[in-house]
């Protein structure tokens, strides 16, 4: 491990991570790709805020409502700096990820949006990739349900890389949404070649990056993209808060997703104009505390270091390709190198259905996998299987903890031999 990276002073950060489960077995959580855990200093922050600062943000004039309005916007300040965002006013607080990539999905198409770069229709195509979770799916299939369009699919290699086939985009595409890194795969996806080929056919650049601002130091501006959306429960922060980082000029020529209150300059009878980027996009009270307590995670994960922690995490990687080796009749689903990949595995394991693998970890062992299709079903079908187990890693997990993965898989293929 790095010389400055003490993870055993990290997990004291996070309470739960010393709790007993039922039984007395320690906890041992790999499933931070789902959703992380939380250190103090976040459950701190959120807690002294509802104590001794709420209030609504925004419309409140007195003191708790500067308070509260005055934190709010640190928050957002933070997150630009965190991902390298030109402007704070590019950063809009959403409910979550999948919001995020709703809202850019809603600006196509729609009639009161004539902006060229968003009309949308007959012909026009949408690129995505066959490893995409659900919540970069689903919103552009109900985008070409509803204008006609044709929704492309760049296919992924039997390593778990994205295959950039030739002829996906062409000069009808309007948008290409991809992962920044795979909830499955682990893969680390080739974003500058993706954002060479789109640039060529004129096409807007969106990346899903809910599982990579989390593990990597991620910069929006060098990206070169258009979009990044991002979640910040799997970033050590609280759920119900989301982020959409976009290009200031593109948001402000996209129409408003959700209408409501503080996200309007003036309302008539017979129509409304709307508030400048940020706030067209927050409409109604906000998640005011989640987004502090978001800020509060940015802060933490500053502490230690994005760096840092994208080196604890290569080698727990690394370790963890290496361990699941030694397991017979395994199966890894991702690259099994750790050239451009994260600490994601997912893997089989022959003639035993995954669901039966995460009851035997958890219920024997106190281990914490996901189990299914990981919302990415797709990507499961691509690959002929229903379903993976899959063991996710963040700062606070070990090598220990591998190794008891491993026991818990021999154990596993004992019960079922
Ligand atoms: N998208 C989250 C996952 O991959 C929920 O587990």
């Amino acid at each position: 491990m790095s010389e400055t990276f003490d993870v055993d002073r990290i997990r004291k950060d996070f309470p739960v991570l010393s709790r007993e489960l039922p039984g007395g077995r320690p906890l041992i959580y790999i499933d931070s790709g789902n959703s992380s855990q939380k250190p103090t200093q976040v459950v701190e922050t959120m807690r002294d805020h509802f104590a001794n600062h709420y209030s609504n943000v925004g419309r409140a004039m007195h003191v708790l409502g500067s308070e509260s309005t005055e934190a709010y916007e640190d928050a957002r300040d933070k997150i630009a700096a965190f991902i390298g965002a030109p402007s704070r006013d590019e950063v809009i607080f959403t409910k979550n990820a999948s919001e995020a990539l709703n809202l850019v999905a809603y600006s196509f198409g729609n009639r009161t949006n004539t902006d060229p770069r968003f009309t949308l229709g007959p012909g026009d195509e949408i690129v995505i990739s066959e490893m995409e979770h659900h919540s970069n799916i689903v919103p552009w299939q109900m985008l070409v349900q509803r204008t006609g369009a044709t929704l492309k699919w760049f296919g992924v290699t039997d390593d778990g890389r994205l295959d950039l086939a030739d002829g996906v985009i062409t000069e009808r595409t309007k948008i290409v949404s991809i992962a920044h890194q795979s909830n499955v795969l682990g893969s680390v996806n080739p974003v500058a070649e993706v954002v060479r080929l789109a640039r060529t056919a004129g096409a807007l650049v969106m990346l899903d990056a809910s599982q990579s601002v989390p593990h990597h130091p991620v910069n929006v501006a060098g990206l070169d993209v258009d979009f990044v959306a991002f979640t910040g429960h799997k970033m050590l922060g609280p759920s119900g808060i989301g982020v959409l980082w976009g290009r200031q000029e593109l948001l402000e020529a996209m129409p408003p997703f959700l209408g409501g209150g503080e996200m309007i300059e003036a309302v008539w009878m017979d129509h409304s104009t709307y508030a400048a980027v940020p706030h067209k996009f927050e409409a109604g009270t906000p998640p005011i505390v989640e987004a502090i307590g978001l800020g509060a995670a940015v802060d933490y994960l500053n502490a230690v270091g994005m760096d840092a922690i994208e080196a604890h995490e290569r080698e727990l990687t690394a370790y963890g390709l290496e361990a699941l080796r030694s397991v017979p009749a395994l199966r890894l689903i991702g690259p099994d190198s750790l050239e451009d990949r994260g600490g994601i595995l997912s893997f089989t394991l022959d003639g035993i259905h995954p669901h039966d693998v995460g009851q035997i970890l958890d219920d024997q062992f106190g281990i914490a996998v996901r189990v299914g299709h990981h919302c990415a079903r797709p990507l499961h079908l691509r690959f002929g299987i229903p379903a993976t187990t899959r063991a996710s890693f963040y700062l606070y997990n070990t090598t220990g903890e591998i190794d008891a993965l491993v026991r818990g898989l021999h154990h596993v293929q004992k019960v079922f031999a």
